[in-house]
């Protein structure tokens, strides 16, 4: 066990999945406490049960958690608090996919006319509103103790402009704008807001069969843990604003090395550089 996270405590939504669990185990394994959360409550079950078989010792707290339900996501802080004292680590890793709409979507891509208004407004509703609900939850705390760490999954940007992938991808391109935007407005806080995404088709569940490529070509998620684990450090307090293609973060390299060789800024910002702004554009 490495001690890089030991004494942090973090909250992981969407733990339950194929990315969040490996999540989970990275984190114990770096020495944090962990809230796993999720409304899958029998995938919760089983990752509770392998996890204090491989960490006997762990301080893992696995809760039933709705992200788009705001009232939970502020009980689910409050019970991370009362649990380990402090809450320093946010990862909003929550998702619901096109899978949810027909599983074979990559072959046949999905048409407006497919998707019910429920349906978009329960995707957007987890994806983008979800990590919202989660950030408004924890950031209070994070501030006063000047210390936080907020981790945003996304996707490529080739998922986010893609037809035929609604609402995920525009619900991805909402959360990857709020994380530039939530980075510049805790800049200097001490809470930090970084996006980590695997960088292309990752092998879990999410991603179904219809993709049409053997799974063992699909990228592992174990590669979101290094990339995410350091951004959660104390070494990368003066980190923000950026976003890591998990898939290029180099192991071989010291993780300093590996960020800087993995960096880009979240977001677009260079395309708000030049707005038609009367007295010249706002510096922030
Ligand atoms: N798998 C990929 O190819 C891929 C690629 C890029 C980004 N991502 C992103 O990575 C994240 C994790 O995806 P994954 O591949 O592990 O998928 P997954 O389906 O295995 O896991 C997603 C988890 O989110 C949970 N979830 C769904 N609705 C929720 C809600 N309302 N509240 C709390 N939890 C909820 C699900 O129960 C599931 O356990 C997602 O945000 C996804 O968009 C995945």
């Amino acid at each position: 066990m490495s001690a890089l996270l030991k004494g942090k405590t973090a909250i992981v939504t969407g733990a339950a999945g194929g990315i969040g669990r490996v999540l989970v185990d990275g984190l114990l394994e770096a020495g944090a406490n962990v809230v796993a959360t999720d409304v899958n409550d029998a995938a919760l079950g089983e990752l509770e049960k392998v996890m204090f078989e491989k960490h006997p010792s762990a301080g893992l707290v696995c809760q039933h958690v709705d992200v788009a339900d705001y009232t939970a996501c502020v009980q689910s802080v409050q019970g991370a608090i009362e649990r380990f004292g402090r809450l320093h680590i946010l990862i909003n890793n929550a998702g619901l996919g096109p899978g949810i709409i027909r599983e074979d979507h990559f072959s046949r891509l999905i048409g407006i006319q497919e998707i019910e208004p429920e349906i978009w407004q329960r995707i957007v509703a987890v994806n983008f509103t979800g990590a919202w609900n989660m950030t408004r939850a924890a950031i209070g705390h994070l501030l006063d103790q000047q210390w936080g760490r907020i981790i945003n999954v996304t996707t490529s940007f080739f998922t986010m402009l893609r037809g035929g992938f609604h609402p995920y991808g525009p619900s991805k391109a909402g959360l990857e704008s709020m994380s530039l935007g939530h980075s510049q407005e805790f800049e200097g806080s001490g809470v930090t807001v970084n996006v980590v995404v695997p960088g292309g088709p990752t092998d879990t569940l999410f991603v179904p069969d219809d993709i049409g490529v053997p799974r063992s070509e699909l990228i592992a998620p174990s590669v979101m843990v290094a990339p995410i684990v350091w951004l959660c450090s104390d070494a990368a307090q003066e980190i923000t604003g950026n976003r890591y293609v998990a898939a290029q973060w180099d192991t071989s390299l010291s993780a300093e090395e590996a960020e800087k060789a993995c960096r880009a800024p979240a977001a677009w910002p260079q395309l708000g550089q030049s707005p038609v702004w009367p007295g010249g554009k706002p510096s922030r």
